[in-house]
């Protein structure tokens, strides 16, 4: 079970809604999703990211069906040729190497497609999943940044993770 990336279409808005309405999946994302996460919230999100980030968010594929999103994000000022990378997996199809697959997808495509020299991902430091796929990708542990995020009340520790072209 293998996956590919693709721009989003708006026809995907029932697969993404049924993917992010999840809390397991929301805990570890940044705030600012609604939940119950409904079928507008998606139109929404992929109108956005066609409007804006059409190359580089984008949805993950597998067997017909959208399973995830990833998306990458250049940074402004003098970090224009960093870039941030985020996604996550429906909860379905968790543990079957897809997020991994997907994140070396992508990193492939933003270093063969851009300037961009570095990407970087934050993991909360209790997000296991992340941090181990984003090492089975190939990123490299930097440090903790210390009560970085606060979320539902806590303040939480993140993991700086990076992938540098060489
Ligand atoms: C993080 C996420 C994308 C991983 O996707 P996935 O398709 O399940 O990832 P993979 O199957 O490629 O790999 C998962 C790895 O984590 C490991 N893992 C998962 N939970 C674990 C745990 N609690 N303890 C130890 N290892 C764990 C798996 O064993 C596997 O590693 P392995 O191949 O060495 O056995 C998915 O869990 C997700 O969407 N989580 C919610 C959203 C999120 O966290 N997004 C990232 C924000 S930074």
């Amino acid at each position: 079970m293998g996956c590919f990336l693709r721009e989003w279409k708006l026809e995907d808005a029932g697969e993404l809604a049924t993917l992010l309405d999840n809390q397991k999946i929301q805990v570890n994302l940044r705030d600012g999703l609604p939940y119950p996460y409904r079928k507008k919230d998606a139109e929404e999100f992929i109108l956005h990211s066609l409007l804006t980030n059409r190359k580089f968010s984008l949805a993950i594929v597998s067997e017909h069906m959208v399973i995830g999103s990833i998306g990458v994000f250049r940074q402004e000022n003098i970090h224009f040729r960093t870039a941030e990378i985020g996604y996550y997996i429906g909860e379905a199809y968790w543990g079957k190497g897809l997020g991994t697959e997907a994140l070396k997808q992508m990193c492939q495509l933003v270093f063969e497609t851009t300037d961009i020299v570095r990407i970087f991902a934050e993991p909360f430091s209790d997000n296991i999943a992340s941090c181990r796929i984003l090492e089975k990708a190939g990123f490299q542990l930097e440090g903790t940044l210390r009560k970085s995020a606060y979320k539902k009340g806590l303040f939480k520790d993140q993991q700086m993770y990076s992938f540098i072209k060489e």
